[in-house]
């Protein structure tokens, strides 16, 4: 079977990276995501004190930057690095959560990683996941899901996820946020969160994650065979 690309595009917390990840162990593919590079991203710019509005810091700091995903085998998943530093953890937490969609708008930012990430998926077998990249990143891909959920669930789950990593943020506090970054996702200049015209839309309200595992599965041995 020949190896392809799969997207799954969608909204912030409604299962996207868990389903990718899963879908990508089980294929063999490489997992890619894209969101963790954007927060990398962020974390640098809050460490470092960069003025996103001055195109030469930016630039100069995104010629600092190195990211790299290095697989954490007692987890069975990648870790994000950020200039050879493990920030999994870190990237999660909501001060950069609350700053990730305004740093995902500079254009130099986005140019830089989108690069980065097609780079990452020119030999396909690639799973990736975020918000432009079935229309932007690849738009070839074989297999394109979209996903969404409820607010509330996705609220919840986000409060799950932070809780697990020691942080307990209240849930009208990451509905805000997920609002926000909802609207700013999609209503940013260069390459906003949009449905592509030919993905599937996923939605996560009443599914567990092994059912939704199981359907991009299908789906994507569908387009294995096809192609
Ligand atoms: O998937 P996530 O919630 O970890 O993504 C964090 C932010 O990164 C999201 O609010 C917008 C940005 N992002 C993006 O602009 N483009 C992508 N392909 C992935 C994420």
């Amino acid at each position: 079977m020949k190896k392809i690309v799969i997207a799954i595009d969608g909204l912030s917390a409604c299962g996207k990276s868990s389903t990718a990840k899963e879908v990508a162990n089980r294929l063999g593919y490489k997992y890619i995501d894209s969101g963790a590079m954007y927060r990398a991203v962020t974390l640098y710019f809050l460490k470092h004190y960069i003025n996103p509005v001055n195109p030469k810091e930016v630039q100069r700091a995104m010629d600092s930057i190195d990211i790299s995903f290095v697989f954490n085998e007692k987890i069975g998943f990648s870790e994000t690095y950020l200039n050879g530093l493990n920030v999994e953890n870190e990237i999660r937490q909501m001060h950069v959560s609350q700053k990730v969609s305004e740093i995902s708008a500079i254009g130099e930012v986005r140019k830089d990683l989108v690069r980065q990430q097609r780079k990452l998926g020119k030999k396909k077998g690639v799973v990736m996941d975020g918000r432009d990249i079935g229309s932007n990143v690849f738009p070839d891909a074989e297999l394109k899901i979209f996903m969404n959920a409820d607010m509330d669930i996705r609220a919840e789950r986000r409060q799950k996820e932070l809780l697990e990593k020691g942080e307990l943020v209240d849930l009208p506090t990451i509905e805000e946020n997920l609002k926000q970054r909802d609207k700013m996702d999609s209503e940013r200049k260069e390459n906003p969160l949009i449905v592509p015209e030919d993905a599937v839309i996923l939605s996560t309200n009443f599914l567990t994650l092994e059912e939704q595992v199981e359907y991009v599965l299908q789906l994507a041995t569908e387009k294995m065979i096809e192609h």
